[in-house]
C-alpha cells in the first residue's frame, strides 16, 4: 500500500513536470521593449497566405490544431481569429537561432535576438486574448511530441526545421498524433527548401496520398486515410 502511494506521488510529480513546458497565453509577463521590437521587425510577406489557410481550417472543421514552428505567432493569431471552431491551438517552437544553418530568414532573426524565453513571452503576450485556447510548447518538435496522445489532433501545420531530416522527423512523429481523416499541412514546399520537397514527396509517393495545393504561396495539404487501420499502415 505504501509503495503504491509512493508510486502514485511520483506519477503525479511526473505529470506536473511533463506539462510544465506548456504555457497558456495568459501566463506571460509583459516586456515592453521586446514587444515593441517584435512588432517593428514584422516586415515579411507571409501574411498573403493567411486567408486561404483560414478557409481550409474552416472547411475541414479543425478544432484541435498543432503548428510546428510559429516564429512570431502571426499565423496562429490569424487562425484563432478567423476560425471560430478552434478549441485548442498547440504552438511548438524552441525560438533558437540557426536551426537550419540560417537558410530560413527567421533562423537569422532568432540568432540575433538570442533570447528564447523573452521571445516566448512576447509571443504569448501577443496571444493574450485567446487565454488557454493558445498553448505554447516551448521546445524542439522532437521533444514536445511527448505532450500529445495518438490520434488527438485535427490539423497539423508543419513549418519548423526546413531541412530534410527535420521535416522527415516531424512527419514521422506527428502523423500518428493526427486523427484519421485529419490534415497534415505543409509550408514552403518550393525549390528554396528542397528538404521540404523531398520529405513530403516521400510521404505522398510511398503512400499514394492525394497532395492538394492550397494556394500559390507553397502551401499544400494531405488528408490522412479515414480509418485507424489505414493510418497505422502508412509508411513514415
Ligand atoms: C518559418 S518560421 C515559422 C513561421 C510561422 N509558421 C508563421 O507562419 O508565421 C520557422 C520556425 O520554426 C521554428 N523551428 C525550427 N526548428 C524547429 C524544431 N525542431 N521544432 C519546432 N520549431 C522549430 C523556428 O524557431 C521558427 O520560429
Amino acid at each position: 500500500m505504501i509503495i503504491q502511494l509512493i508510486v502514485l506521488i511520483f506519477y503525479i510529480c511526473y505529470l506536473c513536470g511533463a506539462s510544465s513546458s506548456i504555457k497558456c497565453a495568459n501566463d506571460s509577463t509583459f516586456d515592453a521593449d521586446l514587444d515593441a521590437k517584435f512588432r517593428k521587425d514584422y516586415s515579411h510577406g507571409w501574411a498573403v497566405r493567411h486567408p486561404t489557410l483560414a478557409n481550409l481550417y474552416n472547411d475541414f472543421h479543425c478544432k484541435v490544431c498543432i503548428e510546428i514552428g510559429i516564429a512570431r505567432g502571426e499565423l496562429s493569431q490569424v487562425l484563432l481569429k478567423m476560425v471560430p471552431g478552434i478549441t485548442d491551438y498547440h504552438a511548438i517552437d524552441p525560438f533558437l537561432g540557426n536551426y537550419d544553418n540560417a537558410n530560413d530568414a527567421m533562423s537569422q532573426v532568432l540568432a540575433e535576438e538570442n533570447a528564447p524565453d523573452k521571445w516566448a513571452n512576447a509571443v504569448i503576450h501577443t496571444m493574450k486574448d485567446y487565454g488557454c485556447k493558445f498553448k505554447l510548447h516551448q521546445g524542439l518538435s522532437s521533444d514536445m511530441v511527448k505532450d500529445f496522445t495518438p490520434a488527438s489532433v485535427d490539423c497539423a501545420f508543419i513549418d519548423g526545421d526546413h531541412r530534410y531530416e527535420g521535416v522527415k522527423s516531424d512527419i514521422k512523429l506527428y502523423t500518428p498524433v493526427v486523427k484519421p481523416g485529419g490534415l497534415l499541412i505543409f509550408d514552403d514546399y518550393s525549390w528554396q527548401f528542397m528538404g521540404v520537397v523531398k520529405a513530403v514527396d516521400e510521404l505522398v509517393d510511398q503512400n499514394h496520398l492525394d497532395f492538394v495545393k492550397i494556394n500559390k504561396h507553397n502551401n499544400y495539404y494531405v488528408k490522412l486515410p479515414d480509418t485507424p487501420d489505414a493510418c497505422a499502415a502508412l509508411i513514415l
